[in-house]
């Protein structure tokens, strides 16, 4: 009816002036392998963040429609899909912060490292092109195995010159949605007022949710084998949807969701707010070169590198674990980049 309708466009074109109102600096940002299964709610979760004023949509085929498309939406952002390398450098021009979700992901049976062989080149050229054509800008790095795909883009970058330690991050957001979610769900808690810092890497049980330090606090009375379900089902969310996908794929909607958040906290650091995310970056917490932990992110990126905290036995047992496949992982990927 008139109503309905008259009702729609007031909500419209308020949401609009709320946009622009919200403006704020200009900001442009590229999602690489925007055509893909978390490329195209990505986008299109990006292109709803009013901190965005440019939006490049890249991959190697499919960007013109999802351009087309996701450019349509009323909100501050200019969309525009560039497709193929050709189109790369004008996609990178400017950018502020580069979000890569593109490779292959897993089938059944398969590990995160099993996709290294393809993913590996595909992240070190992305990275290169970022750093040729938006020297300076954050990377966020989605693709797997993100224990390697992280060193592999720093080494890249260092190679060129242009590497800033405080600019790369691994996407590690999912690993922190998941244990928020399973903890609400097991403690009968309301999620939104559920934190659960998780450390470490991200593939298997190099995946380290911190029960310990969440919050609400962990009732004492909190069966071990409680604790050990919610770490394994936190350390095996990719694997459970991979299998219910059945073939088709891994996680691209929670992803997405994931992404978006981390690169919304990145926005903000940038634009001189405060916000604290886990992030998979180059570290001096522990011996490892590379380590995820709580970070404040600012201006530049990286601002400070929380430590990991007070740990229970379990996690402590957990962390000493992971160490010597996340300490591989990382040199695979350094080796990668001697070798190439
Ligand atoms: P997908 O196959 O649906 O999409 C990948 C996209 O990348 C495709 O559109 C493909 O054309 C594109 N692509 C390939 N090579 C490219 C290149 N050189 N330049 C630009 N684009 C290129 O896969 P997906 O489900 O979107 O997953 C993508 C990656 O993200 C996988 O490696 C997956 O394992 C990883 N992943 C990571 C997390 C995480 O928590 N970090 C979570 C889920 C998935
Ligand atoms: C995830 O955690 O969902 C992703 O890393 C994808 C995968 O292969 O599990």
């Amino acid at each position: 009816s008139a109503r309905v309708l008259a009702q729609t466009w007031k909500a419209v074109s308020e949401s609009a002036a709320e946009f622009s109102t919200r403006a704020g600096k200009e900001r442009k940002v590229a999602v690489l392998g925007a055509a893909g299964g978390i490329g195209q709610p990505l986008s299109l979760l990006m292109k709803m963040n009013p901190q965005v004023s440019q939006l490049s949509l890249y991959d190697v085929a499919g960007t013109r429609g999802v351009g087309a498309d996701v450019s349509h939406i009323n909100s501050r952002a200019q969309a525009k899909g560039f497709e193929g390398p050709d189109q790369l450098a004008d996609a990178l021009k400017g950018c502020d912060l580069v979000i890569i979700p593109a490779g292959v992901p897993r089938k059944p049976g398969m590990t995160r490292d099993d996709l290294f062989k393809i993913n590996a080149g595909i992240v070190k050229g992305l990275v290169e092109a970022c750093g040729k054509h938006c020297p300076g800008a954050i990377l966020n790095i989605i693709s797997n195995p993100v224990n390697s795909t992280v060193p592999i883009a720093a080494e890249a970058l260092r190679k060129m010159g242009v590497y800033d330690k405080r600019k790369l991050m691994g996407v590690t957001t999912l690993d922190v949605v998941r244990a928020k979610t399973f903890y609400a769900e097991k403690l009968g808690l309301d999620v939104s007022q559920v934190d659960v810092p998780v450390v470490g890497g991200h593939a298997g049980i190099t995946i380290l949710p911190l029960f310990s330090q969440a919050t609400p606090t962990m009732p004492s009375s909190t069966p071990a084998d409680v604790i050990d379900a919610l770490t394994k089902r936190t350390q095996d969310g990719g694997t459970e949807v991979v299998e219910a996908k059945a073939g088709k794929g891994s996680a691209t909607l929670s992803m997405a969701y994931a992404a978006a958040l981390f690169a919304d906290a990145c926005l903000r650091g940038m634009n001189g707010a405060t916000a604290t995310e886990c992030t998979y970056v180059e570290s001096e917490v522990t011996d490892l070169p590379f380590f995820a932990t709580k970070v404040k992110l600012g201006t530049e990126g990286v601002e400070t590198i929380h430590p990991i905290g007070s740990m229970s036995d379990y996690e402590k047992e957990a962390f000493a674990a992971m160490k010597p496949e996340l300490a591989a992982s990382i040199e695979k990927g350094f080796k990668f980049v001697r070798e190439n």
